[in-house]
């Protein structure tokens, strides 16, 4: 099993989202997908309405999801873990034990845009369009990232 972890703040908008179209893409056999935030804020509550609307456009379910807040314990349960931007990149790097925990952090949209390290847009305090873009921007990483490894 290879195991990929999505991170974001608040676990409600960008991480889900990005849980439920790698998911879609990777045969769950052979890889686990899960989401967490860096805050605490909304552990056990579901994913932001716009975002569960996004994803079933696409005909993707991510109603069931809960989330949940990143623990230590997540660099030994996971083999891969991409954050959404810098700020989540730092905070998730401040908990790593070692050099190993941290060379399991990535930039999710470096897998599109190689060393650039831009930044999937926190949509919470926007409108609707503002999904839509992050959709976009999770699905091409995903794909990029289903590619390499399937
Ligand atoms: P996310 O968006 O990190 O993409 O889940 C946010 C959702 C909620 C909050 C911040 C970011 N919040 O501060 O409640």
């Amino acid at each position: 099993m290879t195991k990929i972890l999505m991170v974001c703040l608040g676990n409600i908008c960008r991480s889900p989202l990005a849980e439920g179209i790698l998911r879609s893409k990777l045969p769950d056999d052979k890889y686990i997908v899960d989401s967490a935030g860096t805050g605490n804020y909304h552990i056990g509550t579901t994913p932001d309405k716009r975002s569960i609307a996004v994803a079933k456009k696409y005909g993707i379910d991510i109603s069931n999801l809960k989330g949940r807040q990143f623990s230590v314990k997540d660099f030994d349960d996971f083999d891969v873990i991409y954050v959404m931007d810098e700020s989540n990149y730092n905070n998730v790097l401040s908990l790593a034990r070692n050099e190993h925990d941290s060379s399991k952090v990535k930039l999710i949209l470096n897998d599109v845009y190689p060393n650039k390290n831009f930044d999937v847009p926190d949509p919470y305090y926007g409108g609707e369009q503002g999904f839509e873009n992050v959709y976009n921007m999770l699905n091409e990483a995903c794909t990029r990232i289903a590619d390499r490894l399937v």
